[in-house]
């Protein structure tokens, strides 16, 4: 097997010193063309269906579409029919124009006609090939007779047009393979076209393909400047731009192509396409809205997108998809999770959007917060604390994030993948809230003890430590320190409470509290939670839990 990069040359640049599309910012949307239903649909190992064509058709329109292509009318019937289906069933708004592509011959030119016949306004998109590789070893033809298919083409199209006058028409002409052909051929060949119609009075546009993606975006963006600094008739018609994504970067060719004079692109919603697909409007579109520019489509359910554009290609959405994948606003990573936490609470619902990791709201395409960040072994205490938080209302002080997260990535380890917020909790659960020996609180009672030099309250208390039942009785400023000072006289250990805090929990309607308490015990730190209806009993429980645990290593020690 070889693999001898000497086999390929280099796409020659252009001589473009003064170029200007690299300071030029774009700062409004572009004139969008949807060829899903035509370039998208020729790319599919099964083309769509009428019922199909009219799903995604709905929604283009509901995207806020306002030119969309709609088929190959005049080499398959199926296009046909679905052209004629619009037009009859009259599925057309006032606002939108249908587009079809033809090639440059008079039969496919006086079908597409028909197809269109009682539209109220359609544009006849009309194309050959120009590159030197098609000319040569295609079509076996110089230069001149290209010009002059390209020519005849424009004139039938001119020609058959004003034979439907009823139907308001817009010309577009793409010489097929621009991006491989040598710009001042391809102005040439623009510039002959349009001289068959600029005096139509027809709108007209010229579309710019890179039918292959054979170069960096740059070079292609100076062919588009090159092209519009050089044609005579620039000021007659719309620059369009069609890219394919050969080399991954048809969105990036799009954008520098429009900073470079484009006003209009044509693409495909999520990119599919002939080959490695078509520029993915999507992406685009996403890219325009991040900056502040509103891209004139609306995008807002990118759930509804993905199913119709699924249902009607049968190819999946990879999940890192730009903007729409499932995983894209998601983190796994421990420091991201950390920052993206941060930011978003102190995010005002209102202000400009500043998260770090994340260049735009989920929201705003519907999806929500859950996805946003996601456990496994990569994950630390920013992300296990945000899932406990949102899912089960923890607000956890610090130290017991870094000791969760350990304990929630040890199992993910162990289990060697992503936890669902449930599994999170079970892991909390059985850490916290029920650790090693089975601690129960039986019954307690407090009374004020302004007597005792100790401390005002007397607290008396019994509580099962591995089984067994303990009597426990203890004098403090609070429930608390009365209970470590029990603890204390019973054991004979040295006990601080070195941190403790609790908060309600929301769970339905009813409300407990839960209790987080961080102990030292002779020396040794363990933590104790809690959950009860009662926010005493909940302290009370947590302490129990944090203590016993301290039984239970120096039991083990013992034995
Ligand atoms: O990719 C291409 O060149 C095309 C043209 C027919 C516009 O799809
Ligand atoms: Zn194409």
């Amino acid at each position: 097997m070889t693999f001898d990069h000497s086999k390929y040359r280099p796409t020659p640049t252009i001589a473009l010193d003064d170029r200007q599309w690299p300071s030029r910012v774009i700062d409004r949307a572009p004139d969008w063309c949807s060829v899903d239903l035509r370039d998208g649909n020729q790319a599919l190992v099964e083309p769509m269906t009428v019922q199909q064509k009219l799903r995604m058709w709905d929604l283009l329109v509901k995207l806020g579409f306002k030119e969309i292509e709609v088929g190959f009318p005049s080499a398959s019937q199926p296009d046909f029919d679905f052209v004629r289906a619009l037009i009859e069933g009259q599925r057309i708004p006032d606002d939108v124009t249908i587009q079809i592509l033809v090639q440059a011959r008079e039969s496919l030119i006086a079908r597409s006609f028909e197809a269109l016949e009682g539209a109220k306004r359609a544009i006849v998109h009309v194309y050959n090939s120009t590159s030197p590789v098609q000319r040569e070893r295609v079509f076996g033809l110089d230069k001149a007779g290209i010009t002059a298919i390209a020519v005849q083409g424009a004139k039938w199209v001119r020609e058959y047009a004003e034979r439907y006058p009823q139907t308001q028409w817009t010309f577009q002409y793409s010489p097929e393979s621009f991006s491989s052909t040598e710009v001042d051929y391809a102005v040439e060949v623009c510039d002959a076209v349009i001289a068959q119609w600029r005096d139509s009075g027809k709108p007209l546009i010229v579309n710019l393909p890179a039918t292959v993606e054979c170069a960096t975006p740059n070079v292609f963006a100076d062919q588009v400047e090159y092209f519009c600094r050089h044609s005579r008739y620039r000021a007659d018609y719309r620059v369009s731009i069609h890219t394919h994504n050969d080399r991954g970067c048809g969105v990036a060719a799009a954008e520098l192509a429009l900073m470079a004079g484009a006003d209009r692109i044509e693409g495909t919603l999520l990119g599919n396409g002939e080959r490695t697909g078509n520029m993915d409007v999507v992406t685009m579109a996403m890219n325009l809205y991040s900056q502040g520019i509103d891209p004139k489509l609306n995008l807002s359910d990118m759930d509804e997108i993905i199913s119709v554009v699924e249902h009607c290609t049968a190819i999946p959405l990879h999940p890192r998809h730009p903007y729409a994948g499932e995983l894209v606003f998601t983190a796994f990573s421990g420091s991201h999770q950390d920052a993206i936490k941060k930011c978003l609470a102190q995010q005002d619902k209102d202000a400009q959007w500043d998260v770090a990791y994340l260049p735009i709201d989920p929201a705003d395409l519907g999806r929500n917060y859950e996805a946003v960040i996601r456990i496994n072994s990569q994950s630390g205490k920013g992300g296990v604390a945000w899932v406990l938080e949102n899912d089960y209302g923890l607000h956890m002080p610090r130290w017991l994030q870094i000791d969760a997260s350990r304990k929630v990535q040890a199992e993910a380890e162990a289990q060697s993948g992503e936890l669902s917020a449930a599994e999170i909790w079970s892991v909390f659960a059985a850490s916290y809230l029920q650790p090693q020996g089975q601690q129960s609180l039986q019954n307690f009672s407090i009374s004020q003890d302004n007597a005792s030099h100790h401390g005002h309250e007397r607290l008396k208390l019994v509580t099962h430590i591995n089984g067994q039942a303990v009597s426990l009785e203890g004098e403090g400023d609070g429930a608390i320190s009365a209970l470590t000072d029990a603890w204390q006289q019973r054991y004979g250990d040295a006990v601080e409470v070195i941190d403790y805090s609790e908060h309600a929990l929301k769970s339905g309607t009813a409300s407990e509290a839960i209790a987080y308490v961080l102990l030292s015990i002779n020396k040794q730190r363990y933590i104790g939670v809690a959950v009860n209806n009662d926010v005493v009993s909940a302290s009370l429980q947590a302490v129990i839990n944090a203590a016993a645990q301290s039984q239970h290593t120096t039991q083990r020690k013992a034995s």
